[in-house]
């Protein structure tokens, strides 16, 4: 939430421009307003406004800034409504002190207040501007800029943050507590900062990742890395290559990330299914000898260890429960036992529910092991986790996950499958099938794509007579029901509800009127024969049937309304995978009545990728 950026050169350059182009590869933290402050010759120079960042660069030419220092942000509002005196950099009283943030400084009414009674003035609602105040107040008293941060940052919890002071213009201190921040250093000329890698991409793939309570003095091309709590002792920190490809954060042909992403799911799940062996091993088997498992996530990441806990159960032979993040702690706090296993997913890694979850966890018992899952080397999941499987959907800016979503099921499929042949519970040759059918799933979603993007634009034109709609399903199928949910609400500002088909005549089915839109995920697994009397059940009311089906399909087909197709064959070895084949028809059905209505899909209202707030 909230995307960061900060560069700093040795020479007086067209700053704006970079700093501009930084985050609007970061847009899809925050996209309520922005800013940038750039250092010129002793001198702060500032423009921000609430908005779009193309709307700003319109107004105000944000690319027009000139110097040696940039700092830029894009926000996403927690403290203080997105108006132009909340945007940030925020400055102390004199104009010299500029600070961008992202976090909660939780305890900011107090530090406010103490301030306030010193004479400090303050312009903004914000929790950030007691920064640049606090930083004030220690150079009042003769401190050196340098101890001056680090006195504040004692003194605050909950930030990423980049700081600069016109009369250092030698460096800028960038610092992190739980929020991320990542470092890149280009041919030894220029350092930047950002709080996410495609925002450096253009510029360098060698990063550092700064850890939490750490502090860095960035200088043109040179980085030292602290500790907060103890200033004196610099961290030697090994720098990380991003093998991302910068074409992959770019829109190229498509109008929308979000279509793109969707696009680049088959890709993505190729590139996934070469997770080395040795890391599929080591999960299965602290899975196998766990006595408790656990999988845990948010949002989509949820929903896909929702789906990866049906086929990891169905090979482990062991029960796993997912629990919400946020619940983990409420849950587990008085049963939680050593020799549990924790399986945490995570697009970001940076999602601080999760962070926290696996935190708890990991200090309420001393033998829980936490395994990762995700798309971000070096993120921070990594760092509490016992062992981490980096998805490799690549960057995702799309504000909804979509090949996130696929590669992780995909993962935890893989993992599924290793503890099958680790447990020696399948005939080799059923273990083949298996494997020969997950692999295929990237070859199903190509050729879905290929047919039917077109098709499912006519479907939402017929379903935008209604308001709102269903999404029902049985067994497995019900994490594709909750995630197609999810995406359309997302997206398109519909309310949809994704539940059980069993379940929605307890309840949900007193909604149904003539034409209210049903859309029934039907995969002929072991749940079909049953789902078949739902459908009819809610075609008795005069539900309008829309049913995705395999191309053979032809029992639940003949009931709907309407039927998409995905072309993958009947049997149980594919079924198992469809929670990966049969969601990109949801996803585009999301996409596309997101465009019915004139909202832009990469940007959903109120939304931000990375949820680094509670
Ligand atoms: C929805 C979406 C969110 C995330 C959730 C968790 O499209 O992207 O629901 O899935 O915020 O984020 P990660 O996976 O980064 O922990």
């Amino acid at each position: 939430m909230c995307g960061i950026f900060g560069i700093i050169t040795s020479e007086n350059t067209e700053i704006g421009k970079i700093a501009l182009d930084g985050i609007k590869r970061l847009e899809y933290r925050g996209y309520d307003s922005c800013g940038i402050v750039s250092h010129k010759d002793g001198q702060l120079f500032i423009k921000k406004d609430s908005g779009k960042i193309q709307e700003i660069q319109e107004k105000l030419t944000l690319d027009d800034l000139m110097g040696n220092i940039a700092l830029a942000h894009t926000r996403w509002a927690t403290h203080g409504a997105p108006i132009k005196k909340n945007s940030h950099p925020h400055l102390d009283c004199k104009g010299e002190i500029a600070v961008i943030h992202n976090g909660i400084i939780e305890n900011f009414i107090s530090l406010k207040k103490e301030l306030l009674s010193k004479g400090h003035i303050f312009q903004s609602d914000t929790d950030t501007e007691i920064i640049p105040h606090l930083i004030e107040e220690y150079i009042k008293k003769g401190i050196d800029f340098q101890n001056s941060v680090i006195k504040t940052l004692k003194r605050c919890k909950g930030y990423g943050i980049v700081i600069c002071y016109s009369k250092e213009p030698n460096f800028i201190i960038v610092a992190r507590k739980e929020s991320p921040i990542i470092i890149g250093i280009d041919r030894g000329k220029v350092s930047y900062c950002a709080s996410d890698i495609p925002a450096l991409l253009p510029y360098t793939r060698n990063i550092y990742i700064l850890g939490d309570n750490e502090l860095a003095i960035l200088r043109p091309g040179e980085v030292k890395i602290f500790d907060i709590e103890n200033e004196v002792k610099k961290i030697e920190r090994p720098l990380k290559h991003v093998d991302w490809n910068i074409d992959a954060a770019e829109k190229g042909e498509y109008e929308h990330f979000m279509l793109k992403e969707i696009f680049e799911e088959p890709d993505a799940l190729r590139k996934t299914l070469k997770i080395p062996e040795n890391d599929l091993r080591l999960f299965a088997k602290e899975l196998i000898s766990a006595e408790h498992v656990y999988i845990t996530a948010a949002g989509t990441s949820y929903h896909a260890s929702l789906a990866g806990k049906y086929i990891i159960t169905k090979f482990l032979g062991n029960y796993i429960q997912e629990i919400e993040c946020s619940e983990l702690e409420n849950q587990l706090k008085d049963s939680l036992r050593d020799n549990s296993v924790i399986i945490a997913v995570s697009q970001s890694g940076e999602t601080i529910d999760l962070i926290e979850a696996i935190r708890w966890a990991r200090n309420a018992k001393k033998n829980v092991k936490i395994l990762s899952l995700t798309n971000v080397v070096g993120s921070s999941i990594t760092r509490y986790s016992n062992h981490t499987i980096i998805t490799q959907a690549g960057p995702e800016i799309g504000v909804a996950a979509t090949k996130t979503y696929t590669t992780q099921v995909f993962s935890l499929a893989l993992i599924g499958l290793e503890i099958a042949r680790e447990r020696n519970i399948l005939q080799k040759k059923e273990i083949e099938l298996y494997y020969n059918a997950l692999k295929s799933t990237p070859d199903v979603i190509e050729n879905f794509l290929k047919k039917t993007n077109h098709s499912i634009e006519k479907i939402v034109d017929n379903l935008e007579r209604n308001a709102n709609y269903f999404f029902l399903a049985r067994g497995i199928s019900i994490a594709t029901a909750k995630e197609g949910g999810l995406k359309l609400k997302e997206v398109a500002c519909r309310f949809i509800e994704g539940y059980s088909a069993a379940n929605a005549k307890h309840g949900p089915i007193a909604l149904v009127r003539d034409g209210f839109p049903i859309i029934f995920i039907a995969p002929p697994d072991e749940t079909y024969k049953r789902l078949i009397g739902n459908v009819m059940e809610f075609k008795a009311r005069g539900g309008h049937i829309i049913s995705i089906v395999v191309e053979s399909d032809e029992i639940i087909s003949d009931l709907s309304d309407t039927i998409i197709k995905i072309p993958q064959p009947a049997n149980k070895y594919y079924n198992l995978f469809s929670p990966i084949t049969f969601i990109p028809a949801l996803q585009l059905l999301a996409y596309h009545a997101a465009l019915a209505h004139g909202l832009d899909p990469d940007k959903p209202l109120n939304l931000a990728k990375t949820v680094t707030v509670h």
